[in-house]
């Protein structure tokens, strides 16, 4: 059994897509052990609480330095002893002691086709808003593995959505999210689940 930890910071509408994929066995052999938020209003948590997930907020904010929120952030994790943690609208820089002490673990979703729009101030709604500033005709959603820089880790499914002219950010993240993301994010867990991807040489690999 796959012991997954997801953390949020907004909608969780891709935490519901896990859920939801995890109850209709479209992710076998999964439990969801907790939900991190760091926002304490982000809708998230309470789709967590409405499914009996045991969920936490811990904010930035709350701590008097960033070496405190992420001393205090690794220990709350390691509570739960995840085999996979999975970053779904997760606005925190994971700190670089987490990436180390679970190596290949740390799964995020990224709503473009990296390596397009992404990296640092690449997130949410403005991910969408560059890719129709530049007139790309297609975009697309990717699940990849976290390493120690941003949206640069090994890529492990991407989906391609296609830009329509008369798309707005709003129109095309929800599309993106429909066709891409709530699809990729469950079969990424479950093919984790399964023991089918492994990274070798800096590539996942999926058998
Ligand atoms: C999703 O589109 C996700 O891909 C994006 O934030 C949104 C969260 O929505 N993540 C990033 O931009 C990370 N760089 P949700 O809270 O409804 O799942």
């Amino acid at each position: 059994m796959l012991n997954i930890l997801v953390c949020v910071s907004g909608g969780g509408t891709n935490l519901q897509a896990v859920i939801d994929a995890v109850k209709d066995g479209r992710i076998r052999n999964t439990r969801i052990a907790g939900v991190i938020s760091n926002n304490r209003s982000a809708y998230a948590l309470k789709r967590a609480e409405e499914n009996g997930i045991d969920a936490v907020c811990l904010s930035p904010k709350e701590f008097s330095d960033r070496e405190a929120f992420n001393r205090a952030f690794l220990e709350k994790v390691n509570e739960y002893a995840p085999d996979l943690i999975v970053l779904a609208g997760f606005l925190v820089n994971i700190p670089p002691e987490m990436i180390r002490a679970y190596p290949n673990r740390i799964i995020n979703i990224h709503p473009s086709l990296i390596p397009s729009f992404c990296g640092t101030g690449y997130y949410g709604l403005k991910v969408h808003e560059a890719a129709l500033a530049r007139g790309v005709k297609v975009t697309g959603a990717t699940v990849h593995f976290v390493d120690e820089g941003t949206d640069t880790g090994p890529i492990l499914l991407q989906k391609s959505v296609d830009v329509q002219p008369d798309d707005t950010p709003k129109s095309l993240q929800q599309r993106v999210m429909e066709e891409a993301e709530w699809i990729l994010l469950p079969k990424a867990i479950d093919l984790i689940a399964a023991g089918r991807v492994e990274v070798v040489d800096g590539k996942a690999v999926i058998r």
